[in-house]
C-alpha cells in the first residue's frame, strides 16, 4: 500500500482488485490480478494552476530544460518524480497544422481540420512523448538497462532517450516487420537489436518474460509512467487551439496506448475543471489487425465500468491462435493483433463516447499519398487517421463543419518503401511518378510543365 500522503501512487485498473502501489515501485502489471495499472494522483497536494493558459506562459523561459519540452511543460499534471530525474532532450516541439487544402478535399468546411504532426519529435514520431516520462521513472528507480518490442518507432525512441541517460537497451523485433527508417534509427543510436522470427505480438511476449526474468526495465506502452507522457499530446492540441477543445480527435490504433493516454488526459482535465467538455475520440485499426474493430464493433465488448468481458477476449484470441492468424498490413507499425493496452482503450472509448473503424491498405496509402500533397506528409499508420476520418464523414458520424484533430504519428521518412512503391508503381489516384528522360534539353523542356 503507497503512504496515502504521495503525491502520486500506481492502481489497478481492476474495480474489483484496485490495489495500490508506490510509484517507485517498478511493476507494470498488478501482482494481484495482472491487470494494466494507472498512475493516479493526489490533485490536492499538488499546485496545479487554475487555468490552462498557465502552463501556455513556460514557453517564454525556454532556457529551462523543463519547460522547453512540450512534455514537461505540464509537468503538474504528470507529477510522479522529482525534477532531478526528469529526462528531456527537447521532445514536443511539434505543431498543429490547420490544414484548409486537405480539408476541402474531404469536403470539410475552412477551418474543420486539424493535423497534429508528432514526427516533429527528435526520434520522429510521438513516442518521444511516452519515453521521456517512462526514463524518468526508470532514472528515479535507478534502473540500469532498459528493453521494449517494436513495430519500429518504439525502439528508435527508446534508443535514444537510452543513450541519452546512460541505460543499455535491447530492442526486440519480428524479422522482417520493420521499416527501414525506423531499424537504421535503432542500430545508429545504439540499441542492442534482436530479431526474433516471429511478429509483434510474439515480440511483445518475450521481451516481458525477459524483462521480469532478469529485471530489466520495461518501456512498452503496458508502462503506466510511459502513457503519462503521452496524454501532453492532447494538451499541446488544445493550446494550439487557443485552449479550446476540438469535437473530435482521430487517431490510429496499433497497441492502443495512445487512445488510452488520450481518454485519462480529457477525464483527469475534466475533473480538474480544466476543460469544460470531453472530444470523440475515433481509433483506427488497418484492416489487417483489426482485433479492437472486431471486438468493439462485431462483439460489443465494452468498458462497462471496469468490469470487461474476459470470455469474450479469450474466445477471440483463441480463434486467432487456432487459426495461427498472423495480423499484415502495409501500415506495419499498426500490424498488432494483441494490443496490450486493450482494456484502457475501451476506457478511453467510454471517456469519450468514442468509435472504432478499420481502414484498408489501399485507403491507407492514398490518405498517405494525400496528406503529403496538401501537408506535412506521415508515415503509413499515421494515414490511417485520414483514411477512417474519410469513412466517418461519409458515413455521417463527423459532421463537415466540425473541429477534427488528426494525430499524424510519425514522420514521412519513415517507411520511404511504401511511399516510393506507391508512386512508382502508380498504385492508386495521388501517385505521382517521376519521368524519365533522354539527357538531352529539347526533349527535357517538353517535360517541364512551365
Ligand atoms: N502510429 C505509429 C507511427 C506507431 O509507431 C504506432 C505504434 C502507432 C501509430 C500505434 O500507436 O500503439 O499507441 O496504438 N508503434 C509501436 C512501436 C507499436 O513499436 O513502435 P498505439
Amino acid at each position: 500500500m503507497p503512504d496515502k500522503d504521495n503525491i502520486a501512487y500506481q492502481k489497478c485498473i481492476n474495480p474489483a482488485c484496485g490495489a495500490e502501489f508506490d510509484c517507485g515501485q517498478t511493476l507494470f502489471k498488478c501482482p494481484d490480478c495482472g491487470e494494466l495499472l494507472d498512475v493516479v494522483y493526489n490533485w490536492d497536494k499538488i499546485d496545479v494552476p487554475d487555468t490552462l493558459s498557465g502552463f501556455g506562459r513556460r514557453w517564454a523561459s525556454r532556457d529551462n530544460r523543463l519547460d522547453f519540452s512540450g512534455v514537461w511543460r505540464f509537468r503538474e499534471l504528470l507529477n510522479f518524480c522529482p525534477d532531478q530525474s526528469k529526462v528531456s532532450i527537447g521532445e514536443g516541439q511539434t505543431i498543429l497544422q490547420q490544414n484548409d487544402d486537405l480539408g476541402k478535399a474531404l469536403g470539410m468546411a475552412d477551418g474543420s481540420l486539424y493535423l497534429q504532426y508528432e514526427g516533429l519529435n527528435p526520434s520522429g514520431s510521438f513516442k518521444d512523448n511516452g519515453m521521456t516520462a517512462a526514463f524518468s521513472h526508470a532514472m528515479m528507480v535507478g534502473a540500469k538497462s532498459s528493453a521494449c518490442a517494436s513495430t519500429g518507432n518504439t525502439s528508435a525512441s527508446m534508443a535514444l532517450y537510452a543513450h541519452s541517460c546512460g541505460l543499455k537497451c535491447t530492442v526486440f523485433i519480428g524479422s522482417g516487420r520493420i521499416a527501414f527508417g525506423k531499424l537504421s534509427q535503432a542500430m545508429d543510436y545504439g540499441g542492442h537489436t534482436i530479431q526474433i522470427m516471429g511478429d509483434f505480438d510474439d515480440c511483445m511476449k518475450q521481451v516481458q518474460d525477459v524483462c521480469s526474468r532478469l529485471g530489466i526495465y520495461l518501456v512498452n506502452s503496458l508502462n503506466p509512467f510511459r502513457l503519462e507522457g503521452q496524454k501532453t499530446i492532447m494538451l499541446r492540441i488544445i493550446e494550439q487551439l487557443g485552449w479550446q477543445v476540438p469535437d473530435w480527435i482521430v487517431v490510429p490504433g496499433g497497441n492502443l496506448g495512445n487512445s488510452s493516454a488520450f481518454g485519462k488526459a480529457f477525464l483527469e482535465l475534466k475533473q480538474l475543471g480544466l476543460i469544460d467538455r470531453i472530444p470523440k475520440l475515433a481509433v483506427i485499426n488497418a484492416s489487417g489487425a483489426s482485433t479492437l474493430t472486431d471486438l468493439v464493433n462485431d462483439k460489443q465488448l465494452r468498458w462497462n465500468d471496469g468490469n470487461v468481458d474476459q470470455s469474450i477476449i479469450d474466445d477471440y484470441y483463441a480463434d486467432l491462435t487456432a487459426r495461427n492468424f498472423s495480423p499484415h498490413t502495409c501500415a506495419s507499425a499498426i500490424e498488432i493483433s494483441r494490443p496490450v493496452n486493450l482494456k484502457k482503450c475501451l476506457r478511453a472509448l467510454d471517456i469519450c463516447n468514442g468509435v472504432v473503424l478499420a481502414v484498408t491498405d489501399e485507403e491507407i496509402v492514398d490518405a498517405k499519398a494525400q496528406v503529403g500533397m496538401h501537408g506535412l506528409g506521415c508515415e503509413p499508420a499515421s494515414a490511417a487517421s485520414i483514411a477512417g476520418l474519410k469513412h466517418l464523414l461519409a458515413d455521417g458520424t463527423i459532421a463537415a463543419g466540425e473541429k477534427v484533430a488528426c494525430v499524424l504519428t510519425g514522420h514521412a521518412l519513415k517507411d520511404p518503401n511504401v511511399t516510393v512503391n506507391y508512386h512508382k508503381e502508380k498504385q492508386g489516384p495521388f501517385s505521382n511518378p517521376p519521368v524519365e528522360v533522354a539527357n538531352d534539353l529539347e526533349q527535357i523542356i517538353k517535360l517541364i510543365k512551365a
